[in-house]
């Protein structure tokens, strides 16, 4: 009978040595695994479906959003347009020929698709690690329906292996790093080339290490609340409505 000793990955090869009646074997085999960015891909493709014809949609930031902003394109005649939640965003929306609006034209719109750092099976999200957590909050907040789009690896049980991003007034930055040490985290300045990264409304980014969140939506009021900070990278109070999960088995619909 065969035994399996060992198996080496080599990319989507593996290498197995086999003992089969006293003579070892060795056996190449391929396996078809899915990068991270066709996962991504994958839920941007997915979260096509979610797009309102003849309406305005909220966009978000981030490596999975472009992949969404590109699939967008394709069917770019049939949205009156966007609201981006970043500078960045605005530009790639508008280098593909989708009107962008300023959210102060727009008192509604069906649906924001953006990702997320992290999500627990119930829609509470960490965001931020682009920089963009207070546009994007805004943006959600005027939306119908947020839908989360996400590879698999972002699912988790309890939020904060991710350090959790705070946008801080700059003035207030070291009143706010000891409040937010005070929580129990490690909160690191976010550099960028050598200086305090700027965020799009010209704020400073205060990452807060170490955390593990029980209760997102108490933790998300409590630093909200610290003066100082403009908004906290968790999405809890008003999560994700939806969750398009990219796993190995294909596009996972989480509702919450
Ligand atoms: C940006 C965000 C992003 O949605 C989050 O960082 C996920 O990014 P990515 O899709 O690149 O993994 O919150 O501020």
């Amino acid at each position: 009978m065969g035994e399996a000793l060992v198996s080496c990955l080599f990319t989507d090869f593996h290498l197995a040595p086999i003992v089969y009646n006293g003579v070892i074997l060795i056996i190449f085999f391929y396996v078809m695994t899915m990068t991270q960015d066709e996962l991504k891909l994958a839920v941007a493709q997915a979260a096509i479906a979610y797009v309102v014809e003849g309406e305005i949609i909220g966009v978000g930031t981030g490596s999975t959003a472009n992949f969404f902003i590109d699939e967008l394109a394709k069917i770019k005649h049939k949205i009156k347009g966007a609201v981006a939640s970043s500078e960045t965003t605005a530009n790639r929306l508008r280098a593909h020929g989708i009107a962008v609006f300023d959210l102060n034209d727009v008192s509604s719109m069906p649906v924001y698709i953006d990702g997320a750092d992290e999500i627990t099976a119930s829609g509470a999200m960490i965001k931020g690690g682009g920089a963009a957590l207070t546009r994007e909050k805004i943006v959600a907040s005027v939306a119908q329906s947020f839908v989360c789009i996400a590879d698999g690896s972002k699912l988790v049980d309890l939020l904060g292996a991710f350090p959790l991003p705070v946008e801080v007034i700059p003035m207030a930055r070291e009143s706010v790093i000891r409040a937010l040490n005070a929580i129990g985290g490690e909160a690191r300045l976010r550099m960028k080339d050598g200086a305090a990264l700027l965020t799009d409304n010209g704020n400073i980014i205060v990452d807060v290490h170490g955390l593990h969140i029980a209760d997102p939506v108490a933790l998300e009021a409590r630093i909200n609340n610290i003066v100082g900070v403009v908004t906290v990278g968790l999405f809890a109070a008003q999560g994700a409505n939806v969750c398009l999960l990219g796993t190995a088995d294909g596009v996972k619909t989480l509702q919450f």
